[in-house]
């Protein structure tokens, strides 16, 4: 039994299919980066895995921990353990950050030292995002993951629009979510990570990456390796990339 088994997975939004025919498996404890294209259904996937409505699933299935959940609501996905950042950190009003928090976690030492760690000790008692700036805004979603430690967090693009240093202090946090210190065995947190820039890469080691265009998995491999062949020949070209290297790793209806 996988940590995530996604199986053929369709999604429509807007009356549009979107994904069509995801198929991917993630372990317990490990990280995988996502990479695309713009529009090529990376938000959409993770909208799908974490139930925000929206997303319709009209085929296929999403196993978490050896159950489906495509047709649980968003809170119960969340209470299995799911957790997610968004791409655009919306923002609530009349619900303080700290207060939103304190519900999650009981601990208040932590609470302080973790928005200390991320330098939000100052907006804890701000309304969650409201007026908070584009980097702020990400660091106030890592802080709230690390109030839940999801055991499948899923990153937006966490360092898009977040300053140098500020990106490495969101992936000290992460690494703390992911148990980093402990040998790969012990680890029981897992992350599917979409970035665009490869920054976080330089800060925290992934064991997978998948490339997904117009909806499929076009293939997967090491992080590195893919992240440096996107550099040097752009997407169009992962489809022969990956039909000649990685042929036998290649998913999806492709
Ligand atoms: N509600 C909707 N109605 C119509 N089209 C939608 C809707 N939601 C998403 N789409 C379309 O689905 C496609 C995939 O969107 P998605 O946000 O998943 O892309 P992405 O891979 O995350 O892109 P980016 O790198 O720009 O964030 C886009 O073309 C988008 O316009
Ligand atoms: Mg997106």
């Amino acid at each position: 039994m996988s940590f995530l088994d996604i199986h053929n997975l369709h999604v429509c939004a807007g009356g549009k299919e979107i994904l069509k025919g995801i198929d991917l498996t993630i372990e317990t404890g490990r990280t995988a980066i996502i990479f695309g294209p713009n529009g090529s259904g990376k938000s959409t996937l993770l909208g799908a895995i974490a139930g925000l409505p929206g997303y319709e699933i009209t085929e296929g299935d999403i196993l978490f921990k050896g159950k489906s959940i495509r047709d649980l609501p968003v809170d119960e996905r969340s209470r299995m353990g799911i957790g997610l950042a968004f791409q655009y950190p919306p923002a609530i009003k009349g619900v303080r950050l700290g207060t939103l928090l304190k519900t999650i976690k009981k601990d208040d030492q932590l609470l302080k030292d973790q928005a200390e760690m991320l330098n939000l000790t100052q907006y804890l008692n701000r309304e969650i995002n409201v007026g908070f700036s584009g980097g702020e805004r990400k660091r106030s979603e890592i802080l709230q993951l690390m109030a839940q430690m999801p055991d499948l967090m899923l990153l937006d693009e966490p360092e898009s629009g977040v300053d140098i240093e500020n990106i490495s202090v969101i992936a000290q946090a992460l690494k703390i979510i992911l148990e980093k210190d402990k040998p790969l065995p012990k680890r029981t947190h897992s992350a599917i990570i979409i970035t665009h820039t490869g920054f976080i890469l330089d800060y925290i080691k992934a064991d997978i990456a998948f490339v997904i265009m117009d909806g499929h998995v076009l293939g997967c491999g090491a992080p590195g390796e893919i992240f440096d062949e996107i550099k040097a020949h752009g997407y169009k070209k992962c489809t022969t990339c990956f039909a000649d290297k990685y042929r036998d790793m290649v998913s999806g209806d492709l």
